[in-house]
This record gives structure tokens, C-alpha cells and sequence, in this order.
């Protein structure tokens, strides 16, 4: 009978069933990875090609909030860019914040700390690294983007912020692809 009772209760729980180490047999193959060195005497990450030279792009990597509220956004606010804005505040940010943006969402209502209003006084005077920066980190409540968009979305997500929700514009039509 207890047999049995661990049996459902790791079924019923698979979270707690994947963490059992024969789970991780796939990942951990000897196939070499990506960017790894397939060389045994200088293992770990490959080198870069002789003569190789740096991109000029967007700063993806802030050490915290503090920094990233010095930072100037890269990314103009033009309709294409508040385009994915608006695509990517529907799936990730109305659920808390509503669809204006003013913090009424059908889950925020569930929380103890209610987000807050985006296009409220408070978060107008905000600089674009703030807003960015707190979605690259997230709050006491709210949970952090920095794996879920790539820096250049945080950026489309803070001109939507800024363009439409805190001007409270028409939403924007979604870009085609
Ligand atoms: C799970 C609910 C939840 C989701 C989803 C969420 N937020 Fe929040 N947000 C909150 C809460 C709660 C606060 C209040 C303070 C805190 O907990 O960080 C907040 C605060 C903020 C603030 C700070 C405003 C200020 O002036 O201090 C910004 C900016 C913000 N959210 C933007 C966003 C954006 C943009 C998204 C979508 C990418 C998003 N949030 C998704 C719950 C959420």
C-alpha cells in the first residue's frame, strides 16, 4: 500500500518526478554542446576566431536596476516597434496590469500588492531604463522578463508603455510578418 501511495503521488506530482537524476539522462550525453570546445586539452567554451571583432548593438546585460535606469533606449518608438510592443504586453502583461494598463487584469486582482497603474503619474516620470529595468529584474510581486523577452522586446514593451498606454492611444495594429 505504501508502494503504491508513492507511486500516484509521484504521478500526480510530475515536478516533483522529474527531479530525480535518471530525468537528466538525455541532457547529459558526451555530444558536444553549443559554443562548447570539442577540443579535450582547452575545454570549456570555444574561442573566438582569430581576428574576430565585437558588433556594435544593444546592451543586453545590466548589473541591476540602478544601472539600468541610466540607460538610454536604443530602440526608436516607431509604429513597427510599438506593434511588437503591443503583441508582447497582451500575452505577458495584461494578465496583471489590464488591457489599458491600469492595473485591473483578472489575476491582479488575485494578488495582496495590486500592480500598479502604468499609466499613472508615477510610472510617467519613470525614465525608459527604469521601466525597462524592472522588467529585466521584476519587483516584490512581479515577476522578472529576463528570460521570457530578449532586451530589444523589453525595449518594444517600454515604447508600447510609453506610446500608447501612458498616451492612451488607439492600440496599435499588430505587424504583419
Ligand atoms: C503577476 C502579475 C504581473 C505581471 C504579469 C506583470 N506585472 Fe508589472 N507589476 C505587478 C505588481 C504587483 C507591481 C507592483 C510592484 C511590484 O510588485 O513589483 C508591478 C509593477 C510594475 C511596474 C513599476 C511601476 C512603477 O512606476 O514603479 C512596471 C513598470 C510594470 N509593472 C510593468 C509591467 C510590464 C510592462 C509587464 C509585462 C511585461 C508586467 N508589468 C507584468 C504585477 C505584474
Amino acid at each position: 500500500m505504501k508502494k503504491l501511495s508513492l507511486a500516484i503521488v509521484l504521478l500526480l506530482t510530475p515536478a516533483l518526478a522529474q527531479a530525480w537524476p535518471w530525468s537528466q539522462d538525455m541532457a547529459n550525453q558526451v555530444s558536444t554542446k553549443p559554443q562548447e570546445s570539442a577540443d579535450p586539452t582547452h575545454p570549456g567554451m570555444r574561442l573566438f576566431p582569430k581576428r574576430s571583432m565585437p558588433v556594435p548593438g544593444t546592451i543586453t546585460i545590466v548589473k541591476d536596476a540602478a544601472a539600468a535606469d541610466k540607460l538610454k533606449n536604443p530602440v526608436a518608438a516607431d509604429d513597427k516597434s510599438v506593434a511588437q510592443g503591443a503583441r508582447l504586453f497582451e500575452i505577458y502583461c495584461v494578465p496583471c496590469h489590464g488591457k489599458a494598463g491600469t492595473g485591473d487584469g483578472l489575476v491582479g486582482a488575485k494578488l495582496a500588492l495590486r500592480p500598479y497603474d502604468l499609466s499613472a503619474e508615477q510610472t510617467r516620470q519613470r525614465s525608459d531604463g527604469f521601466i525597462w529595468g524592472y522588467l529585466t529584474f521584476g519587483g516584490a510581486v512581479m515577476p522578472t522578463y529576463g528570460n521570457d523577452l530578449s532586451p530589444t522586446e523589453r525595449w518594444h514593451v517600454v515604447n508600447y508603455v510609453r506610446k500608447v498606454v501612458q498616451n492612451a492611444q488607439a492600440i496599435a495594429p499588430v505587424a504583419k510578418k
